[in-house]
């Protein structure tokens, strides 16, 4: 069943107030709800009756107004419980009965490891309880937990403790929770467990002391120190960037080991992956610690971008993910370097949304329909969607974009409402028109920029002519012109930023990036009092979620490159420069590597005033899928045979240089975890990689001390990266070495998986095929599927894509167990294979003979048969 955006009808009851009281138990646990129900005087009058939604519940008892109901009174109906004709206001109380230990979805209430925990978004909360499970419906809740306290001793819910605490006669342990702020059910959550609390405080702006809790399982209470500092920050950070204080008197936050995604914002109890909370620098690596702070300030930032302000219905999914990830985006720009920043959003958002945009599930960022909307949590409603509020702040500059989110605010609290509420905001404080802006929130596809331009020395002047156009998607042939931010440089001979004079304008600019306005297919901007021909730097700081195309000699892109005021676009020069000459070294694979290519690597490490973490940005090459994006037909054994011929080169040809920025940049403090020493780190692990890859054996026996060193996970886990490529009995040791010191800790263990499922060595299938029976191994845990099975399909193309086929085979097989326990896990591995249609004939039959095997099976989930009936559509 499709569901559609042009469907959506306002509920026909509201619930205003829930009772819920859980008995808690890992295989039995009791569900007794009480909804204050009202019909709602927006809606549309209907039949009368009332149809809750509810899934894998079993009906113990149903009273309407305190009145045991009698069977003819309502129905259960596949996925709904029908009351007849129910009276405009009544309590309706319901109680179901469920089992958490059958739960392998992991959506609802299920067992993770001792404990039990929720997770309800999009649509879990109907497995709790029979509801109105749509996020327009919100409702105060009173939640009482009881359970036995020797399993169970800490008992979680959203909001306030209720403070009467207590004990039943039974001996079972009894808290209540309330929550006063209006809430959609997606929101709700519950943990129970033997858990152990790290505590600290923080006080609000208003100096109100909040006590903020991480509960973890014991053993790792000392794991939790990066993530309170990052909570801590997102605090005072929302406070001084958007005026927003925290609402409740606590905010807890719990670890779990068995999740399906990343994090989860439910209201004051705030449920993670542990992966996103648990670090210590000789256990996790740089990128793990730079994900806690994002993921801990993103989920934060929930609590008025999504929480206080929700969605009407899911297709505005990403007024709250869209506004939540630029949030969180800023917020760590202001952690760290905010050009490093940037770039490694850009860098996810072309890796990711860019496939989606030009691949068979291609989506608006407010999608129009979806059968199975867990399928929507993307790049393009999460990224995109944070594109197109960054351009919004853009256009309207610091001061007016705070008085727009200001307004928003103030105007949608304790509401649920949409992406044009949100722009309508924009409107009004920044005083333009964003009609044509909204096309970007509905049409799908990424548009492409045609820059072409002339200088003429006579008049001095330079015509720069832009054209657009989106190419079309699935159910969007045709396409409108957008309103695009264009932000845009031009550089003299000497690199140095000239002033941007329009023609007709009477004063000329300071020198340095304007801002122009796309709105039509073709554009043309006239500059004046120009004495030479600039070179252009086109999309400063990536402006606008666009390509962009314009004729850059190599010699301009190198000269962008060491020049360009703009840091990002001296990164995407740089970035331009080494995709070009590693398509040219696949198309004819004797391409010599040019003397200046070299010189501007050179040129770049021997920069030593620069950032490190930026250096690195600027001299790692471009990933085999992003290389592979940008072909007609995706050449797998040529991209990975070009991409190692140049990195070995490199090394070679480089030694000197690499070997004294790799000493230069080792650390007298290998746990040091400022932005400096994570760059250092970052910068020398690349430079040893390069060495590596020239097969130099000095850098080899440097990679080998290293990982002996056994110090910071970072520097382990690249040193062992590079002792397993080189397959040779060291990197057999150093696997087996890892294993063993590290196999009571299971996200470290998952590095280990995945290290070796994204090994380039030939017998990489085989060994992911061992590693499937290694008892640490299970397909009923998310993090350990995606360690061994995700890194595996998406991160190794050249063994995924394999020509004999046994790549695709051995992922549908996965696919095909996995569906039937945890359908979102599955339908996330698909995707690798819906990019079928990018590949060679005979790749192509290969991955659509599996799709069509998947097809087959009866009994798929809605979330597996919209990704393959999509792909093969
Ligand atoms: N709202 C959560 C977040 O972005 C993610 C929830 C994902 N839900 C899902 N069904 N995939 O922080
Ligand atoms: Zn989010």
């Amino acid at each position: 069943p499709v569901i559609r955006l042009s469907d959506y009808q306002p509920p026909e009851f509201l619930i205003d107030h829930v009772q819920l009281r859980f008995e808690l138990d890992a295989q039995q646990t009791l569900v007794e709800a009480e909804l204050s129900l009202r019909r709602n005087p927006a809606a549309t009058r209907g039949d009368g009756d009332l149809r809750l939604d509810g899934e894998q519940l079993e009906l113990e008892a149903i009273r309407l107004n305190e009145r045991a109901l009698t069977p003819a009174e309502y129905q259960i109906e596949d996925a709904h419980l029908r009351v007849r004709r129910v009276p405009d206001r009544c309590r309706l109380w319901t109680r179901v009965r469920l089992n958490p230990s059958a739960n392998t979805a992991l959506e609802g209430l299920y067992v993770s490891g001792d404990m039990l925990c929720t997770q309800c978004e999009a649509e879990g909360f109907r497995r709790i309880t029979y509801f109105l499970d749509r996020p327009d419906v919100m409702a105060t809740y009173r939640v009482t937990l009881i359970a036995d306290p020797a399993r169970y001793p800490v008992l979680l819910s959203n909001g306030n403790p209720a403070g009467d605490e207590g004990r039943l006669d039974d001996g079972r342990l009894c808290v209540h929770w309330d929550d006063p702020f209006p809430k959609p059910s997606y929101l709700f959550a519950v943990v129970a467990g033997d858990l152990r609390a790290v505590e600290d405080r923080f006080e609000t702006a208003s100096g109100r002391p909040i006590p903020l809790r991480i509960y973890v399982e014991p053993g790792n209470e000392d794991k939790c120190e990066h993530a309170m500092r990052s909570l801590i920050a997102a605090m005072r950070w929302d406070e001084q960037r958007y005026g927003r204080e925290y609402d409740l008197e606590v905010f807890n936050i719990v670890a779990v080991s068995h999740f399906n995604m990343g994090a989860m914002e439910n209201k004051g109890l705030n449920v993670f992956n542990a992966k996103y909370i648990l670090a210590r620098p000789e256990s996790a690596t740089d990128t793990d610690f730079a994900g806690i702070e994002g993921v801990v300030a993103h989920e934060y930032f929930h609590n008025w971008t999504g929480n206080r302000i929700t969605c009407r219905d899911w297709f505005q999914l990403s007024l709250k993910e869209g506004f939540t990830v630029y949030r969180d985006q800023e917020f760590s720009a202001d952690q760290g370097s905010r050009g490093v920043k940037r770039i490694e959003d850009v860098r996810l958002l072309r890796a990711r949304q860019f496939p989606e945009d030009s691949g068979p599930m291609a989506h608006p960022v407010r999608p129009d329909s979806y059968i199975e909307i867990n399928n929507f949590y993307t790049a393009t409603v999460y990224e995109k969607g944070a594109e197109l509020v960054r351009m919004q702040a853009h256009l309207l500059g610091p001061e007016r974009f705070r008085q727009a989110t200001d307004l928003y605010f103030e105007r949608f609290d304790g509401q649920a409402v949409t992406t044009d509420d949100f722009v309508a905001c924009m409107e009004t404080a920044g005083g333009i028109d964003l009609t044509q802006f909204k096309r970007w929130y509905s049409q799908a596809g990424t548009p492409q920029l045609d820059c072409a331009d002339r200088f003429d020395p006579a008049t001095g002047t330079y015509r720069l002519e832009v054209r657009q156009h989106t190419p079309a998607t699935p159910g969007q042939t045709e396409k409108q012109p957008l309103h695009i931010p264009l932000a845009l440089g031009l550089l003299d001979a000497e690199g140095r930023d000239l002033p941007l004079q329009l023609q007709g304008e009477t004063t000329p600019p300071a020198p340095g990036t304007r801002l122009l306005e796309l709105r039509e297919s073709v554009e043309t901007f006239v500059f004046t009092g120009l004495a030479e021909q600039p070179v252009p730097s086109l999309l400063r700081g990536f402006s606008a979620p666009v390509q962009i195309h314009y004729p850059y000699t190599d010699a301009q892109l190198s000269f962008l490159m060491a020049h360009d005021s703009d840091g990002f676009n001296r990164w995407d020069a740089a970035q331009t420069l080494a995709q070009r000459l590693l398509l040219a070294m696949v198309e004819a694979p004797g391409t010599p590597v040019p003397a200046p290519f070299l010189d501007a690597f050179a040129r770049a490490l021997a920069d030593e005033a620069a950032d490190p973490a930026l250096i690195a940005e600027v001299l790692t090459l471009p990933a085999e899928s992003y290389l592979g994006d940008q072909m007609s037909v995706v050449d797998v054994d040529g991209i990975h045979r070009a991409r190692q011929t140049l990195a070995a080169a490199i090394g070679s040809r480089l030694r000197a240089p690499l070997l004294a920025a790799y000493e230069r940049t080792r650390s007298a403090d290998a746990f040091d975890l400022s932005h400096a020493s994570m760059g250092r780190r970052a910068l020398g692990n690349l430079c040893l990689g390069y060495l590596v890859r020239a097969g130099d054996g000095e850098a080899l026996a440097l990679a080998q001390r290293q990982f002996d060193a056994q110090q910071n996970m970072t520097d382990v886990i690249a040193a062992l990266r590079m002792l397993v490529e080189t397959a040779t009995e060291a990197g057999e040791q150093a696997l087996t070495a890892f294993y063993q010191r590290w196999s009571s800790e299971p996200l470290v263990i998952d590095k280990w998986f995945a290290l070796q499922a994204q090994s380039h060595r030939v017998d990489t299938l085989a060994r992911v095929e061992r590693l499937l029976a290694h008892p640490d191994f299970s397909l009923t845990n998310p993090n350990r599927v995606r360690a061994l099975i995700g890194a595996f399909a998406g991160g190794n193309p050249v063994r995924f894509h394999a020509a004999d086929g046994t790549g695709y085979r051995f992922l549908t097989d996965r696919i095909l167990e996995l569906d039937p326990l945890n359908p979102q896990i599955a339908s996330r591995l698909l995707y690798p294979m819906t990019r079928w249609r990018r590949y060679d004939p005979g790749r192509q039959q290969l991955q659509r003979d599996q799709l069509e095997r998947i097809l087959e099976v009866e009994g798929l989930s809605n979330d597996v048969y919209e990704v393959v009936s999509k792909s093969l559509g």
